[in-house]
């Protein structure tokens, strides 16, 4: 298939266009700057441009099959500081995009939402796709509305689309300066000799998935072709849950440098647990986790280990 990834140049993205190569599939990259860790791959299609420039994105889609809609302009945590930039950045460019895929008859969109965000604070654990959605951060509001219209042009023009509401990845390629991703900040930390830094008591819970666990649910999304009762939202996730200070005890054994951790003042009004159940995704996308935490974890350090973080 060719496939178009709007945001392929990023942490997820590049895994991506790794698992579809594997598999055979000509891989676009559609992203606004080129990739942070990697010399490019001339098994893929570089493509450079601003997802909210529709010109340059309709271009793009045009002869494709699948397209993986990944460009993200904002994060839960800063989200609600511009709530009209998250909608006019990423709702009303998305909608653009999804009439773009129906003018040229895309074969599937996977649109990649988040399950850490779209249900707000869990009602029970884990949280299965039926839970109520009721966000509490801009970020989760907008990927929720991005889902609805989705469903929309599947109603309205028969645009074929698949949900990943993805838990918390990690693994290489993902960027240890960044403001999120609490196993690759933390490893980033022990490389250059400083303290992780913890705010609160490291009791809150996320669901860690292994990127090439992730890029592999992506890559079923893509190829799952589900009638007209079956689902189309998926969790994606471990499954299971990890606290921040299980994902330290975890480096403490894989890293060969010492481990200094600082706990601060909680700073955070996030939802103390988040765990997802992927039940669903094991029995529609016959795919599962195969990565353990402490596996991923190790894979990760060596990874980091080699690139240079300044
Ligand atoms: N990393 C996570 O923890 C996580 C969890 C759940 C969902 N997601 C979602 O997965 C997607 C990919 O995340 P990631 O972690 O790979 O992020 P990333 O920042 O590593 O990659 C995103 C890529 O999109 C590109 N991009 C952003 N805005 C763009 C624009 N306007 N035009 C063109 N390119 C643009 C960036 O240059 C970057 O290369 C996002 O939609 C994000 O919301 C991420």
């Amino acid at each position: 298939m060719k496939a178009l990834i709007i945001g392929g140049n990023g942490f997820i993205g590049t895994n991506l266009a790794d698992a579809l190569i594997a598999e055979g599939h000509k891989v676009t990259s559609f992203d606004r700057y080129p990739g942070r860790y990697r010399k490019p791959d001339p098994k893929v299609t570089y493509l450079y441009g601003d997802f909210a420039n529709h010109g340059e994105v309709d271009e793009a889609v045009k002869g494709m099959d699948w397209i993986f809609h990944l460009a993200y302009t904002t994060l839960p945590a800063t989200s609600n500081e511009d709530p009209q930039f998250d909608v006019r950045s990423n709702v009303i460019d998305s909608l653009q995009l999804l009439q773009s895929c129906c003018q040229h008859r895309i074969k599937k969109v996977v649109f990649i939402s988040s399950g850490g965000t779209v249900y707000g604070v869990p009602q029970s654990l884990p949280i299965a796709e039926q839970h109520p959605t009721e966000p509490i951060c801009s970020y989760g509001i907008t990927k929720l509305a991005i889902e609805k219209y989705l469903h929309l042009y599947y109603r309205l023009y028969n645009l074929d689309y698949i949900v990943a509401r993805l838990s918390n990845p990690y693994g290489e390629l993902q960027n240890p300066g960044a403001k999120q991703g609490a196993v690759a900040v933390f490893l980033g930390n022990v490389r250059q000799g400083k303290p992780i830094n913890i705010w609160g008591d490291g009791e809150v819970v996320r669901d860690y998935l292994y990127i090439q666990d992730a890029a592999r649910a992506l890559l079923r999304a893509a190829e799952y072709c589900p009638s007209e009762d079956e689902p189309r939202v998926f969790n994606i996730g471990k499954g299971q849950g990890f606290s921040l200070n299980e994902i330290v005890n975890c480096i403490r054994s894989v890293a060969d440098q010492p481990v200094d951790v600082k706990y601060h003042p909680s700073r955070s009004a996030d939802v103390s647990a988040n765990v997802l159940d992927i039940s669903r995704a094991k029995q529609y996308l016959s795919w599962q986790p195969e990565v353990g935490l402490e596996e991923g974890i190790k894979k990760t350090w060596e990874w980091l280990k080699q690139i240079n973080l300044n």
